[in-house]
């Protein structure tokens, strides 16, 4: 299709771009498309979570939508998250429409972060429908502590479906997040581990998102520490390289991989955002630190045409927040925002 076309929306005027009141422009779009899991990650999920109802949640039909009025305005990359977004049933119907704004040339990448359980299935079609590269979550690599950490998971088939990617052809980088006591004494062996296999790897550290029934305090791990650590044995080397997100990266001399850090505790990662955040339900969450946000489902399926929808989003990037507070109440022990990760997919 004529790129030019595709930017038109349904009203077949031209939907303006997004640019917020700090004129970051909005080109970043992660959509949660389940708050369901087949993990409850001990950071991420309580035990017994509470999922939402199925009626709530946006169709396919929906998201697609969604995501095509966000790409008539500009936005061109798109991560699939949730929960995860592999368990959502038909998300490769999803991910095949959505590969059409990658034919026309207005999205420039679709992408997705997925806890990996699933890959093996769906690693071929993915492919296939243009996902080049794709984000993999990894704490450990030792299959007692994985299962402690994700309650219910399989190391066994989080590695067969990493294996499964590459044969694929996906680029697959890891994230994991630094937990105290837990996997602090394991980044290395994780920095190895993913350089020899050509994957990069992202440390992430703890934020203090949702009542997850443990204390926060005694997760969290300044990323400084493990960069110290990591200096001790690896010659970091400061590199400019970005890929749209949050991660700072720097080249390790001795493995010639890149390693990411995302810091929003202890640096303040805001200045270049430019992403915005759909739910499952079709809330709009302008920054992942803020709980203000903006209810897209009414407007979408108030009309057929997507005016009300383009102004809902237009007034919601208006109060798109400098940054984020997030804070670890060392009182009261209590999450920073009551929002699970899960829902709005990190
Ligand atoms: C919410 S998950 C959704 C996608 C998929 N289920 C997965 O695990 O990759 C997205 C990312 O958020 C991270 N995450 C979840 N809760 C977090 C928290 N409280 N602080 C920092 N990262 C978190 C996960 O480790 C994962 O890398
Ligand atoms: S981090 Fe991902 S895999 Fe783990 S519970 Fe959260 S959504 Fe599930």
């Amino acid at each position: 299709m004529d790129p030019s076309l595709a930017a038109l929306d349904h009203t077949g005027t031209q939907p303006r771009p997004l640019i917020d009141p700090f004129a970051r422009a909005i080109t970043y779009l992660r959509v949660s498309v389940t708050d369901r899991c087949d993990f409850r990650c001990v950071y991420c999920m309580a035990e017994h979570m509470t999922f939402l109802p199925k009626a709530d949640l946006l169709s396919l039909e929906e998201l697609d939508r969604l995501c095509s009025a966000f790409i008539a305005k500009g936005v061109n990359k798109l991560r699939l998250t949730g929960g995860e977004p592999l368990v959502r049933r038909g998300i490769m119907t999803l991910v095949a429409s959505l590969s059409r704004h990658l034919a026309s040339g207005t999205l420039k990448e679709l992408t997705l972060t997925t806890n990996g359980s699933q890959l093996a299935r769906y690693a071929d079609e993915l492919k296939a429908h243009g996902v080049k590269r794709i984000n993999v979550s990894l704490d450990t690599l030792d299959a007692e502590k994985f299962r402690a950490i994700t309650r219910w998971g399989d190391l066994g088939k989080v590695l067969a479906g990493i294996d499964a990617a590459q044969a694929a052809g996906l680029k697959v980088k890891i994230n994991a997040v630094a937990l105290r006591g837990v996997n602090e004494d394991e980044i290395e062996r994780l920095l190895t581990w993913a350089h020899g296999r050509g994957m990069d790897l992202t440390v992430i550290e703890v934020m203090p998102l949702g009542d997850i029934e443990e204390a926060r305090l005694d997760q969290y791990l300044p990323l400084s520490m493990v960069r110290a650590r990591l200096s001790e044995r690896f010659t970091l080397e400061d590199i400019d390289y970005r890929t749209g997100g949050p991660a700072r990266y720097v080249r390790v001399k001795e493995t010639g991989g890149r390693l990411g850090f995302i810091t929003p505790m202890t640096h303040n990662f805001c200045e270049s955002c430019n992403r915005v955040r759909i739910t499952c339900t079709g809330t709009l969450y302008m920054c992942l630190g803020q709980e203000d946000a903006a209810d897209l489902r009414a407007p979408l399926r108030a009309s057929e045409s997507n005016d009300l929808l383009n102004g809902a989003i237009d007034e919601a990037i208006t109060r798109k927040p400098k940054g984020h507070d997030f804070v670890i109440d060392r009182r009261h022990r209590a999450p920073a925002l009551a929002r699970h990760m899960s829902v709005t997919g990190g």
